[in-house]
């Protein structure tokens, strides 16, 4: 199961992730295009906001209607992050400025029991939210 959404993690929330966050072509994926509004409905962006900013932190993969699969390291460490305020999580958007794709919030976050991160490994990055 864990293998599975690792794989998963690796082969479609990663490179949708990127290609969806940063706009400089020069970072894009090789021989990617651009999503069109509506074609990848399922990846959502978690965005977060600070007393001071608002920022797009990580990205989330519906696995089910209620559950998302995202990063244990994005849900356990902007949440304690000072000047924290509130997140939200979009889904089917293009364009991280619109806000008109609706704003949900979780009611529960499953983050793995064996996730470590510190200098000297990552494991278990992976978290569910519901
Ligand atoms: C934002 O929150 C941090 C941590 O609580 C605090 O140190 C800082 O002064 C706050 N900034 C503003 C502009 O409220
Ligand atoms: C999104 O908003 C930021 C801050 O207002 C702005 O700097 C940026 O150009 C906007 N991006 C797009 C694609 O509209
Ligand atoms: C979602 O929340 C943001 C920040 O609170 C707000 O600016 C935006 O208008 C909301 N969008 C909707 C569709 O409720
Ligand atoms: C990192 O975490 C692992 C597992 O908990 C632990 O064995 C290791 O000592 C930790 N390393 C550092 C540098 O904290």
């Amino acid at each position: 199961m864990f293998n599975y959404i690792f794989l998963l993690t690796i082969c479609i929330i990663l490179p949708i992730t990127i290609a969806r966050t940063y706009r400089d072509s020069s970072i894009d994926i090789i021989g990617g295009c651009n999503a069109k509004l509506g074609e990848f409905p399922w990846v959502g962006v978690i965005e977060f906001f600070f007393n001071t900013s608002t920022t797009h932190l990580c990205g989330a993969t519906l696995l089910s209607p209620e559950y998302a699969l995202t990063s244990a390291r994005c849900v356990l460490t902007y949440f304690n992050k000072a000047g924290y305020i509130g997140h939200t999580v979009r889904f089917g958007i293009i364009d991280l400025n619109d806000t008109t794709a609706s704003n949900n919030s979780f009611l529960d976050v499953i983050a793995h029991p064996n996730y470590v991160y510190n200098s000297s490994m990552v494991a278990n990055d992976i978290a569910v939210i519901k």
